[in-house]
């Protein structure tokens, strides 16, 4: 089949095209099962040597070809054409400032990711035995689906609360956060449920759900969220956090 790609362009450094523009290639020999970012690479090698976009893996593990794709926020390299069809629209994800073509500065991203603390913290002296601190298989199912995250950012890109306020943490960050707020061994719930109930914390965001969807882990995202705002709750009322308590996994 032939597939006509029509790509979002941006490019500083060029005179005369250092405003966003669209150009359009189109590919002939296209199998359904290609995939969006095979024949990112075909543009760029036989077309236009020139097109800037981030990859690594090709296999749906790094996060880094999160793209705009016919609307909406996916990894390049997990997409068919045959999800597609023969017109393929592809931009940067939104939200980011773009620094070249499907190229956006992460760092805004980053930086609400780190504001959460995404670490482990246990200042328990290290089992005796030496080997790890363990859970039980309850524990870590609370857990679960929010260790899947890759950060890739088609979550947050996705969120019209982030598109709007930038300095929004985003669901990204919560899914996180999430993942050690509810980690039974680590000990620093409380600080970073005190980070997520500021004004740019969960609040703003308003279960609008494009975030769940757009993820290409399938991670219950809106749903992590609720859990994290129903801890800031309790939290504030009760004062302590004791993650047992606010499961509401099934
Ligand atoms: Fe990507 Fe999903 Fe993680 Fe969001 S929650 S950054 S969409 S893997
Ligand atoms: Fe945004 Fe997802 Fe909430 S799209 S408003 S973070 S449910
Ligand atoms: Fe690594 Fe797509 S290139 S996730």
């Amino acid at each position: 089949m032939e597939v006509t790609f029509r790509i979002r362009r941006y490019n500083p450094e060029e005179p005369g095209k250092n405003k966003p523009y669209w150009q359009e290639f189109t590919l002939k020999d296209v199998k359904e099962t290609d995939r969006v970012l095979e024949l990112l690479h075909r543009v760029k090698w036989e077309q236009d040597g020139t097109l800037g976009f981030r990859r690594s893996c090709s296999h749906g593990i790094c996060g880094s070809d999160a793209m705009r794709i016919n609307g909406r926020n996916a990894l390049a390299c997990k997409l068919l054409i045959r999800s597609c069809g023969p017109k393929v629209q592809v931009e940067p994800i939104l939200g980011l400032p773009v620094l070249k073509d499907l190229i956006v500065d992460m760092e805004p991203f980053f930086a609400h990711y780190r504001s959460v603390m995404p670490f482990f913290v246990n200042n328990d002296p290290v089992p005796a035995d030496g080997r790890e601190r363990l859970q039980d298989a309850e524990e870590q199912q609370i857990i679960n689906d929010t260790t899947n995250c890759i950060l890739c950012a088609c979550c947050t890109t996705s969120c019209p609360s982030f598109w709007a306020n930038g300095e929004y943490v985003g669901p990204a960050a919560m899914v996180q956060a999430h993942r050690f707020i509810f980690d039974t061994r680590d000990q620093a719930s409380q600080e970073r449920i005190a980070v997520l109930a500021e004004p740019d914390g969960v609040w703003r965001c308003r279960t609008i759900f494009n975030c769940t969807p757009a993820c290409p882990r399938g991670i219950e995202v809106t749903r992590a969220i609720g859990e994290v705002k129903l801890a800031i709750m309790r939290g504030t009322r009760e004062g302590i956090i004791n993650p047992k308590d606010i499961k509401v996994h099934g």
